[in-house]
C-alpha cells in the first residue's frame, strides 16, 4: 500500500484505505478500483492524495478488444449521419440519406470488421459509456461489435457480416423521427408515448427502403430488430422461423447492450445480473444459440474488474476464462494481521469447490443500493 497523488495515472488502481470527504461523509469504501468516475470524484471533491494497492492492478491489463479511440471516431460518425438524416427529415427532403452518408457507415463497418478481424481470442468489454445521447449513437455501435463477434462465431461470411453489421449500426435511425423528449423521458412511458416510440423500426424501413446501396438483410434488420420468438414483439408480432437469423443476432445484441450501459431511465446494471435477465427470456423470447454464443464470447468479469468473493475478501479479475467465464482467476488481498502488510494471493476459481463471485465493485451500483435502502427506511418509518 502506498499514499498516491491524485490524478489520471491512478486508473485501475484500487483504493486500499476509505476516503472521507472535508465534511467527513465517506466517499470511497477500501476495494474500489479507480475508473474515470471515480477520479472525477475525488477531483470534484478536492482530494489530493489517496492510499492504494499498488501491487494488486500489476500485469493486469483491463483493456477492451477494441482501441477506445476507434470506437470514438465510430461514434462520431454514427452521430454526424444521424444528425444528418434528421436535419433531412425536418427540411422535408425525401430521401433522408445521402449517398456520402451511406459510404462512411460501410467504411465504419469495414474498420470494426478489419479490428475484429485478427482479433486472437475474441472477448469483449463493454465499452463503458458514461452519459447518454437522444439517439443512442454509442449502443449502435456496441450493438455492431457484439453482433459481428456473434455473427463470426456462427460461421457467416464476410460479406454478410458485413451486412448485418450495417443493420446493427442503423437499427435504431428510426429514432430521428421520433420525439427527442419521449426518447430522453427518465419516468415511464404512457401507453400512446410507448406506441410512439415503438414505430421507430417502420420509420427506419421506410427511411432506407429505397436506399439501392444498402442490402435487403441491413434493412430486414432495421425493420424487424424488436421482434420475439414467442410473437410478444413488434411491429408485428412475428414468431419463431418467421424471425431470419441475422435479425436474432442483431436483437439479442441489442438486448444485451441495452442492459449494461447506462440509459436516461435507469443506471447500467452488471454484466452478470443482464446475462440472467438474458438467460430468462432465451427460453421462449430469443434464440438461445445466439445468446450462449454471446456468452461465451464476452467477458462477463472482464480483465480488472473488482470483485468480492463469497468469504468476503476483495480483489480484481486477473485472466479470464473462456469456456468458463463465471470462474476467473482473481488476485486478492488477504487480511494485513493488524501490522499493515498487504498480501496478495491468486485463486483460480475453477480449482475452488466453495469460492465463487458474490459481488462485483461498482461504486455507483453501490451508491444506488444504498439511496434506495434509505429511502425504503424513510418510507418505512413515516
Ligand atoms: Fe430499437
Amino acid at each position: 500500500m502506498k499514499s498516491a497523488r491524485v490524478s489520471e495515472t491512478l486508473i485501475g488502481n484500487m483504493i486500499a484505505e476509505p476516503v472521507f470527504s472535508e465534511q467527513g461523509n465517506l466517499l470511497l469504501k477500501e476495494g474500489v478500483v479507480i475508473n474515470e468516475h471515480v477520479l472525477d470524484k475525488l477531483l470534484v471533491h478536492e482530494i489530493d492524495y489517496v492510499y492504494i494497492f499498488d501491487a494488486l492492478m500489476q500485469g493486469i491489463d483491463p483493456k477492451g478488444l477494441i482501441e477506445d479511440e476507434k470506437l470514438q471516431e465510430s461514434v462520431r460518425v454514427v452521430k454526424h449521419v444521424f444528425d444528418d438524416v434528421l436535419h433531412n427529415e425536418r427540411m422535408g427532403v425525401k430521401a433522408g440519406i445521402t449517398e456520402s452518408d451511406i459510404a462512411l457507415v460501410k467504411n465504419v463497418v469495414e474498420e470494426l470488421l478489419n479490428e475484429l478481424e485478427n482479433a486472437e481470442e475474441i472477448l469483449y468489454t463493454v465499452v463503458d459509456l458514461i452519459g447518454t445521447d437522444a439517439y443512442t449513437y454509442k449502443h449502435s455501435v456496441n450493438v455492431t461489435v457484439l453482433s459481428i463477434i456473434a455473427a463470426k462465431a456462427l460461421g457467416y461470411d464476410r460479406l454478410d457480416i458485413k451486412n448485418i453489421a450495417l443493420g446493427a449500426l442503423l437499427h435504431d435511425i428510426g429514432k430521428v423521427r421520433v420525439e427527442s423528449e419521449l426518447i430522453l423521458k427518465p419516468g415511464k412511458l404512457t401507453f400512446e408515448e410507448r406506441k410512439r416510440v415503438e414505430k421507430h423500426p417502420e420509420y427506419g424501413y421506410e427511411l432506407l427502403e429505397a436506399i439501392e446501396g444498402l442490402p435487403f438483410t441491413t434493412k430486414q434488420i432495421i425493420l424487424l430488430h424488436h421482434e420475439k420468438l414467442d410473437g410478444s414483439g413488434y411491429p408485428w408480432g412475428l414468431r419463431g422461423i418467421e424471425i431470419p437469423e441475422y435479425v436474432r443476432i442483431v436483437t439479442v445484441c441489442d438486448m444485451y447492450d441495452a442492459m449494461t450501459t447506462d440509459r436516461v431511465y435507469r443506471n447500467k446494471m452488471p454484466i452478470y445480473r443482464a446475462l440472467d435477465i438474458l438467460m430468462a427470456e432465451a427460453i421462449y423470447r430469443i434464440d438461445p444459440t445466439i445468446y450462449s454464443i454471446l456468452l461465451s464470447n464476452i467477458a462477463v468479469y472482464p480483465i480488472g474488474t473488482g470483485i468480492i468473493l463469497s468469504d468476503g475478501r476483495i480483489g480484481v479479475v486477473k485472466t479470464y476464462r473462456h469456456k468458463n467465464p463465471a470462474r476467473p482467476v482473481v488476485r486478492v488481498l488477504n487480511s494485513s494481521n493488524g501490522n499493515g502488510n498487504i498480501k496478495l494471493e491468486d485463486v483460480d476459481l475453477e480449482n475452488s469447490q466453495i469460492l465463487f463471485i458474490e459481488d462485483v465493485w461498482d461504486v455507483e451500483t453501490k451508491r444506488e443500493e444504498k439511496a434506495a435502502k434509505k429511502e425504503k427506511s424513510k418510507v418505512m418509518v413515516n
